[in-house]
């Protein structure tokens, strides 16, 4: 039963300072996966991917043909990838880093190509793959961000994976009140509750994250670091996204 996580960028970094990594929070969500077996694992950018993307000016949809800030954002990624592939390691994770620079690519309609045979044989090898928001090569644009929502809904399908689960740094998709909102079928029933990310946030925040999640196949479960034990024991913690199949 394979099983897709994203790690927020709010969960493993701080957010509001520059290239932070969150170490208490991030060595708890290694505790809590230590022992998952079949699970791909892709982070976020938080306080590492977006400050150098808004700093560039480059977003999922417009992008930059300056190598120099290619060169920023991803390696702003790869220092973070390093830090949650080390984390995930002291916990006795099989964990091994995938770079989604060096293999996807965006066409001119921004539709993405991302080949999943090396994360497939990766987990079929007993790995914990590790991926990443990062930039993309895009045609006629240079290079854009993926986010790693994209990139979990793209593999999730690719993979054909059971679970899809985002820890974030909110325990759910808030209403008006401030209550986390069990189920959601349809974007539309919660766009007054969704509002925008207030730290820089270049790929969307919860409306974006909501929207990806609904064209999936199978539900998606959007929930904090204290219920990820819960969602890997098999739970449905959180706010749950419908899938569309
Ligand atoms: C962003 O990925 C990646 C870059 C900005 C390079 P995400 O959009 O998935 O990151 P978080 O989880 O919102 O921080």
């Amino acid at each position: 039963m394979t099983t897709v996580l994203k790690l927020g960028g709010s969960v493993v970094t701080e957010k509001d300072r520059p290239e932070t990594v969150a170490e208490e929070r991030l060595d708890r969500c290694a505790a809590a996966i230590e022992g998952t077996g079949d699970l791909v694992v892709v982070h976020g950018g938080g306080s590492f991917g977006h400050h150098h993307a808004s700093r560039h000016g480059v977003t999922a949809a417009a992008g930059s043909h300056d190598a120099a800030a290619a060169v920023d954002i991803h390696g702003a990624m790869k220092r973070l990838n390093d830090a949650v592939v080390a984390a995930l390691g002291r916990h006795g994770v099989p964990a091994v880093p995938v770079h989604p620079f060096s293999a996807g690519t965006r066409d001119a309609d921004g539709a993405l190509e991302f080949p999943h045979g090396q994360v497939e044989t990766m987990l079929g090898e007993g790995f914990v793959p590790v991926a990443h928001g990062d930039i993309v090569s895009h045609a006629g644009e240079g290079v854009t961000i993926l986010s790693g929502d994209e990139l979990v809904a793209h593999l999730a399908a690719a993979l054909a994976a059971d679970r899809v689960g985002l820890c974030s740094g909110v325990p759910g998709v808030l209403d008006a009140d401030g209550e986390v909102i069990d189920r959601i079928d349809a974007v539309d029933e919660v766009a007054g509750a969704l509002g925008d990310s207030d730290a820089t946030d270049v790929t969307g925040g919860m409306a974006g994250k909501v929207r990806t999640l609904l064209e999936l196949p199978v539900g998606a479960s959007i929930f904090g670091p204290d219920d990820l034990a819960a969602f890997l024991a098999g739970g449905t913690p959180g706010t749950l996204v419908a899938g569309d199949g």
